[in-house]
């Protein structure tokens, strides 16, 4: 009894003492992270049409405060989703803890400014917090998008979780789930009240950059096409639709893709592209599949998961750092050169930084 007790009390310790973390951070400040249920009253939802439309954001954003108690970062609800999928075991995911303080207080950076973010079709916002906390690590304030009844699964504070509408794949689902991400993001990006009281930081519509993953790419360029209020769009991997397939974006936009076109055959990077009056660029990270635009790579180093071939399929040969570090760079110096803190250099074309980042010449 008493030798069991040990065993259980050391187990325990080293579990507080040393969890599995997402990569850490590199800007100068710490990092904080506010996950808000929001309602949109100006809208019905298209998938629970009696209801108003409603949804979580993470917020990340710079504060004074040191993290002292890491904690879980992905709900359980999304979690055990992955954990099927990837054959892990059941609870691992939830153990990784990333950088951001919750419910810190925001720290007052000088003329920050905002990048909003869109997940990918059946994903979660929440697989993209080590490239969004990183932007925060630099002053930026991050949002991060869960679009629900599209999303895998999107987790609430009440513990209420909406799955992803089991209905078939058909261009009428998909374009209802492509019309509602829109005004997801329109909705987020008009946010003023209680979002400004938690991130004061932000003027309320001061210019924002938009970024996304697979749908959630193709979702924030249709964002720019549509409304014009964004001044720049960044697209990890995502198929155009919809309005985005052959719409101007007018403003800068950058295409980040892997080593395999995802759908295969797909040809809409170049309609788009053909459709640009503003800069846009395309590359491609060899060695990198769809999901090493998440925080997967981090997540499978973090727990030492072994790179089988299915996980190979997921995220890609390349190294995990590396794969987080590219995310990370990429958008970092595509928003610092939209807002007028840096050069863009990194973002213009090939560097010798990133031999494994090719530019595709326009069509
Ligand atoms: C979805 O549609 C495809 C193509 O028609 C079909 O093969 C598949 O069985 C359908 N899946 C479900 C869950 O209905
Ligand atoms: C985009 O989706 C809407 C439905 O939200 C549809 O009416 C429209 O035809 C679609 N446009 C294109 C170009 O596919
Ligand atoms: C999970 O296991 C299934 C069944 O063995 C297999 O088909 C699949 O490739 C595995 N997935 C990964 C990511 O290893």
């Amino acid at each position: 009894m008493f030798v069991l007790h040990l065993a259980l009390l050391s187990c325990a310790v080293t579990a507080l003492a040393n969890p599995p973390h997402l990569t850490p951070i590199t800007g100068p400040f710490k990092t904080g992270v506010v996950n808000l249920p929001l309602t949109d009253y100006s809208r019905k939802d298209l998938f629970a049409p009696n209801n108003f439309r409603k949804l979580m954001v993470s917020i990340y954003y710079p504060t004074p405060e040191h993290n002292n108690n890491p904690t879980s970062y992905i709900t359980p609800a999304v979690a055990s989703i992955y954990e099927a999928q990837l054959n892990l075991t059941s609870g691992s995911l939830t153990t990784v803890v990333a950088n951001s303080k919750k419910n810190a207080l925001p720290l007052l950076v000088p003329n920050s400014k905002r990048v909003i973010f869109s997940h990918g079709g059946g994903t979660s916002r929440l697989i993209h917090t080590a490239l969004l906390e990183d932007l925060a690590s630099y002053g930026y304030v991050a949002i991060s998008i869960d679009h629900p009844y599209d999303a895998n699964a999107v987790q609430f504070p009440d513990g209420s979780v909406i799955l992803r509408d089991p209905s078939n794949f058909t261009t009428d689902l998909l374009d209802r789930w492509y019309r509602q991400r829109l005004d997801d993001i329109y909705f987020v990006d008009g946010l003023t009240g209680d979002f400004s009281i938690i991130c004061p930081t932000v003027q309320a519509r001061t210019a924002a950059l938009v970024a996304g993953h697979s749908f959630g790419g193709a979702a924030v360029a249709g964002a720019m096409i549509e409304s014009h209020r964004f001044i720049g769009g960044f697209n990890f991997d995502g198929a155009f639709w919809n309005n985005s397939i052959a719409g101007d974006a007018v403003k800068p936009f950058f295409i980040m893709g892997g080593s395999v076109r995802i759908p295969a055959g797909d040809t809409s990077w170049d309609t788009f592209r053909a459709a640009q009056t503003g800069w846009n660029r395309e590359a491609i990270v060899s060695g990198i599949q769809h999901f090493g635009f998440t925080d997967f790579p981090s997540l499978i180093q973090a727990l030492g998961v072994p790179r089988t071939q299915g996980i190979l399929d997921f995220i890609g040969t390349i190294a995990p750092d590396r794969a987080i570090q590219i995310q990370r760079t990429y958008v970092k110096d595509f928003a610092d050169w939209r807002f007028g803190k840096g050069p863009g250099r990194i973002v213009a074309g090939p560097t010798p930084q990133f031999p494994e980042v090719s530019f595709v010449p326009p069509p």
